[in-house]
Parts: C-alpha cells; structure tokens; sequence
C-alpha cells in the first residue's frame, strides 16, 4: 500500500519532527513525512529536515497581511505536494477555521499535557502547581477551538517528588516522541475514524492511552 503523505509544520526545535522522520524511515511504516514547512526561518527543526534529506519550506507568517492569507499559502503548498496528513508539532501559530475546516480529520496536533487537562501554555508548570500524580500528552484532530479536539493518543508519565518543569517536560517529551509516531502509524494503517467529536480506533472509542503504570 502507498504511504501517507504526510507533511510536519514546525516552529522551532523539532524534536517530535525527528521523532517521526526516524519512525518513517524504519522499513514497512506506512507513512512519509513527504515535506516539511517552518514559518520561522531559524527553528532548529530544519536543520533535522535537511539531515535528513526532507524537502522543507519556509513559510514566515509575517509575509502575510492576515491569518487567511498565511493559511491559504500554506494550503496551496500542502495541495501541490500532495499532502494527505498535516502534523502540528511545536508550530506556534493558531489556524483558524478557514484552514482547520477545510483540513478536517486531516489535521493533528501534539499537546503536552492529558487534555482536556492545561490546554494552552506552561502545561508542565500548571501540572505541577496542581499537584498532579500523573503528566502526559495528547495527539489530537485539530478544530478551531485551541487544544481541544477530538484524542487520538495519549501518553501518561508519573510526576514524581522532586520534579521541576524541566525534568516533567523532559519526562512529557520522551512520552510525546512515542506517541505521536504511534498516531500516525493509526492513521496511517486507517485504524482511526472519527466519529463526530470522538475518535474510533479499531471500532472501539478513543483515545488510545499508553500507561506504563495501568
Ligand atoms: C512539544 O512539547 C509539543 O507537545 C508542543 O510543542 C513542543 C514542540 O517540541 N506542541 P519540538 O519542537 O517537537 O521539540
């Protein structure tokens, strides 16, 4: 069977970008990351693209007047390379409807943190203030609505006592570079449906949860 095509929209470090290039390249993965494109000229991220041999795009936003001339750049780039699957992994610009409408069910995103827990920002720093037992992360389809729709994976860690940010964002990141591979080979494979506002894998409701502790 053909691969997915899949492309990664980036912003900067582009470790999950990394993550899914080394699942892609292994034998018999049923996806490709066909093209990679940052909308900030220096995100790191390229650098992995380029080593290894991705074809990449910059794409910087303030080119733009308007978020719907941004995105419609963007989407006639992902149409005439092919694109099937569009990954957000660390890409730092909201989409609005105008683009996640038209890329519905097409869409996904990595968040670190078990949504519908901290969407948004400093996710690691609210787990922690919360005192929280357990971190983690969630792919997800992507809707208008920021972090919030409907879950495809999630990867649960322990918080354990003495952790700060760093260390439960360094915990959440090794989580997040097995799960969102694992998403894309779901998808990939066309074992996730999405069923209104819920995601089926295999028949049976999602999301899938990796939980090393259950
Ligand atoms: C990750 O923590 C991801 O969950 C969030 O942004 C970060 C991107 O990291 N959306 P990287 O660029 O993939 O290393």
């Amino acid at each position: 069977m053909a691969r997915l095509k899949t492309a990664v929209l980036i912003s900067g470090r582009g470790s999950n970008l990394q993550a899914l290039a080394a699942s892609c390249a292994a034998p018999g993965f049923p996806a490709e990351i066909a093209l990679v494109i940052s909308n900030q000229a220096n995100a790191a991220g390229l650098e992995h693209a380029a080593k290894a041999g991705i074809p990449a795009k910059v794409v910087p936003h303030r080119d733009f007047k308007t978020r719907e001339e941004f995105e419609t750049a963007l989407d006639k780039i992902l149409r005439a390379a092919g694109i099937e699957l569009v990954c957000l992994a660390g890409f730092m610009r909201v989409l609005t409807s105008h683009f996640v409408d038209a890329w519905r069910g097409k869409l996904i995103n990595i968040h670190p943190s078990l949504l519908p827990d901290f969407p948004g920002l400093d996710t690691h720093r609210r787990a922690l203030e919360a005192h929280k037992r357990v971190a983690g992360c969630s792919v997800h389809f992507v809707i208008a609505d920021v972090d919030a729709g409907p879950l495809i994976v999630q990867a649960v860690v322990p918080v354990l006592p003495g952790d700060d940010e760093a260390k439960l964002a360094a915990r959440v990141l090794e989580a997040e570079h097995q799960a969102y591979p694992l998403a894309l080979r779901l998808i990939a494979e066309r074992r996730v449906r999405l069923a209104g506002n819920r995601v089926e894998i295999d028949g049976k409701p999602g999301p899938l949860r990796l939980d090393p502790a259950a």
